[in-house]
C-alpha cells in the first residue's frame, strides 16, 4: 500500500468518515488510554472538586465550522472531559449502586460500536436477535429461573418495569388494547414504599395516574408488608379499584431490602394480580449459592428484572427483562408496518414486539463477553467477595461509638448512620456534612438516602477492583469526616 500525505487524509475526511489508517492510530491510541485508565483510575480523586458551569466554561460556545483533527478532540478529551467526571469505575466509587464495566464488557461495547447494527427484527440483524435470546436464557440458568421466563434486554430497568407493567395493563383491561383506558374503572398498581421511583413513573407514564400507585407500608427491616398488602387489594376491591400489578423489590434502593417475596407472590396468586419483580440491583446475587434462598419465591412472578449494568459487570446499558408469558408483552407492543414486515416473522422473534423501541442496540454482545470471560465461578466469586466486604463493614460500624447500622446487611449495599446523640435534625445534617467532606476530599465517593424519616449513609460495594484495604478507608474517611463534623458541633 503507498504511504497517502495529510493532505489525502484531510480530504478523505471532507469528503466522508475518518481515513482507515487514521482510525486504526487513533483507535490503538484510545485502547492504551483506556487500558492505562483501568489500571490506574484507582489513584484519581472518585469526585471531582468543581462548581455546577465549570466544564462548559471551558467550552467553545460555537460548535466548529471546520472539522478538527483527532489529535485535538482526544486531547481535549483528557483536558476537560476527564477532570469533569465522577469515576463509576474506581474501586472507592461507593454510591448510589456501585457497577463494574469490566474488560470483557467494555471490548464487547467497542465492537457493538463498530457494528452499529439496529436489532429490531431478526434480518436487521440475525445475530443481534438470537445472541439476545441465548444471553439471556444463560443468565435465567445462572439464576436458577424456570425456562418459561423468556428474557429480552431493554437499556434500563425503568424502561423494563414500564414495559412489564404495560403487559399488565392489557391483561388487566384485555379491551383498552382497543379502547383506550378512557371510561375504565381506576386501576392500581402496589409497591411498598420502599420500591423504586421507576415503578411510580411507569405507572404514570401508562396513564394510570398517580393515585394508581399504592404504597404499601415496610416493616422495620424495610420489606413490603404482605398482610398490608393482602388489605389494600381488598380494600380496593370493594371500593371498585383494579388491581393491575404489585411489584416486589429484591434489594431495594435504600438499604437492599428484601421484600418476602413467596408471601407476595402467594397474595398476587389469591388475587390474581400480576407480579412483577425489580431486582433490577439484587438479582445478580441469586447466582451464588448460599443467597439464592433470598429468592425463593420469585419462581412465581409474572415478570422479572435483572440489570447487568448493576452488579453483573456490564458497561451500561444493560437491562433484562424476563417474562413467564412473552406473548403478553407482544400483545401490548406488537405494531409491524408494512416497512418491518419480513418473510421469517412467523419462524423468528422480532425484538421490536417486546417494548417501545423500534431501534435497539446489541447489548447482547458485551453482556455474552462478559458471561464467558467470567463464567459462573468468576461471577459468584466476584459478588461473594462484595458481600463479604460488605459484611466487614458493617462489622466495624456496629463496633465503633456513635455509628450504627440503620438495615439488616443482605447484599453488598449497606445503610449506616453517624448518631452522635444530638436533635434528629442535627444528626440528619451531621451526616450529610459527612458525605459531602468524603465526596470533596475525593477519596471516596458516597450517597444518602431517608430511611425510616433519618438521613443516612449508603455504602455501595460492586467494583471488581475494591478490595478490603478500599473499605478501609473508606471507612477511616467516614471516621475522620465524623470527628470534624463533630468538633464543628451541632450548628456549625
Ligand atoms: C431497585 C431499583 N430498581 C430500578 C432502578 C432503576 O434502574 P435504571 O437506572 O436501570 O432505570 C434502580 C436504580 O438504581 C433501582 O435501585
Amino acid at each position: 500500500m503507498t504511504e497517502r500525505s495529510e493532505s489525502d487524509r484531510e480530504a478523505d475526511v471532507s469528503a466522508g468518515d475518518m481515513a482507515p489508517e487514521d482510525f486504526r492510530r487513533h483507535a490503538h491510541e484510545v485502547a492504551d488510554w483506556m487500558a492505562d485508565y483501568l489500571a490506574t483510575v484507582g489513584d484519581l480523586p472518585v469526585f471531582p472538586d468543581l462548581e455546577p458551569g465549570a466544564i462548559r466554561d471551558l467550552l467553545p460556545e460555537e460548535p466548529p465550522d471546520e472539522g478538527e483533527p483527532m489529535d485535538r478532540v482526544l486531547s481535549d478529551f483528557r483536558d476537560v472531559v476527564v477532570p469533569g467526571l465522577t469515576h463509576w469505575n474506581h474501586p472507592r466509587f461507593f454510591g448510589y449502586f456501585a457497577i463494574t464495566a469490566s474488560g470483557p464488557g467494555i471490548l464487547g461495547e467497542m465492537l457493538t460500536a463498530a457494528l452499529n447494527v439496529n436489532a429490531m427484527v431478526w434480518r436487521s440483524s440475525p445475530v443481534a436477535t438470537e445472541l439476545e435470546e441465548h444471553t439471556t436464557d444463560w443468565l435465567r440458568r445462572l439464576l436458577g429461573l424456570p425456562p418459561e421466563f423468556d428474557g429480552v434486554i431493554n437499556d434500563t430497568a425503568s424502561s423494563s418495569t414500564l414495559c412489564a407493567l404495560a403487559a399488565a395493563r392489557a391483561v388487566a383491561w384485555p379491551d383498552a388494547h382497543e379502547r383506550g383506558l378512557f371510561g375504565c374503572v381506576p386501576g392500581r398498581v402496589y409497591a411498598s414504599d420502599q420500591a423504586h421511583s421507576s415503578v411510580e413513573k411507569a405507572v404514570l407514564t401508562l396513564g394510570l395516574g398517580r393515585s394508581g400507585f399504592g404504597a404499601i407500608p415496610s416493616d422495620r427491616e424495610f420489606r413490603m408488608d404482605a398482610d398490608a398488602l393482602a388489605e389494600a387489594i381488598r380494600v380496593d376491591l370493594e371500593a371498585g379499584v383494579r388491581p393491575v400489578a404489585i411489584v416486589a423489590t429484591l434489594g431495594t434502593t435504600s438499604s437492599a431490602s428484601m421484600d418476602p417475596v413467596a408471601e407476595i407472590a402467594q397474595v398476587a396468586s389469591e388475587f390474581g394480580v400480576w407480579l412483577h419483580v425489580d431486582a433490577a440491583y439484587g438479582g445478580a446475587a441469586a447466582i451464588v449459592p448460599e443467597l439464592a434462598p433470598l429468592f425463593d419465591g420469585w419462581q412465581g412472578a409474572d415478570s422479572i428484572v435483572v440489570n447487568p449494568h448493576k452488579w453483573l459487570f456490564t458497561p451500561i446499558d444493560c437491562s433484562v427483562l424476563y417474562c413467564r408469558r412473552p406473548a403478553d408483552l407482544v400483545a401490548a407492543f406488537s405494531i409491524v408496518p408494512e416497512y418491518l414486515k419480513s418473510s421469517e416473522q412467523a419462524s423468528a422473534r422480532s425484538l421490536m414486539d417486546y417494548g417501545v423501541s423500534l431501534g435497539r442496540r446489541f447489548r447482547a454482545l458485551k453482556l455474552w463477553f462478559v458471561l464467558r470471560h467470567f463464567g459462573r465461578g468468576g461471577l459468584v466469586a466476584a459478588i461473594r467477595e462484595h458481600v463479604r466486604l460488605a459484611r466487614v463493614l458493617a462489622g466495624w460500624v456496629e463496633q465503633a461509638d456513635d455509628w450504627a447500622l440503620v438495615a439488616p446487611v443482605h447484599l453488598a449495599t449497606i445503610a449506616v448512620r453517624f448518631d452522635p446523640g444530638w436533635a434528629p435534625d442535627a444528626e440528619d445534617r451531621a451526616n450529610r456534612r459527612i458525605i459531602e467532606r468524603v465526596n470533596r476530599s475525593g477519596e471516596a465517593f458516597l450517597t444518602h438516602t431517608v430511611l425510616a424519616g433519618r438521613t443516612v449513609i449508603r455504602v455501595s460495594i460492586g467494583n471488581l477492583k475494591t478490595t478490603h484495604a478500599d473499605v478501609a478507608r473508606v471507612w477511616a474517611s467516614l471516621r475522620g469526616a465524623a470527628d470534624i463534623v463533630r468538633a464543628e458541633g451541632e450548628t456549625p
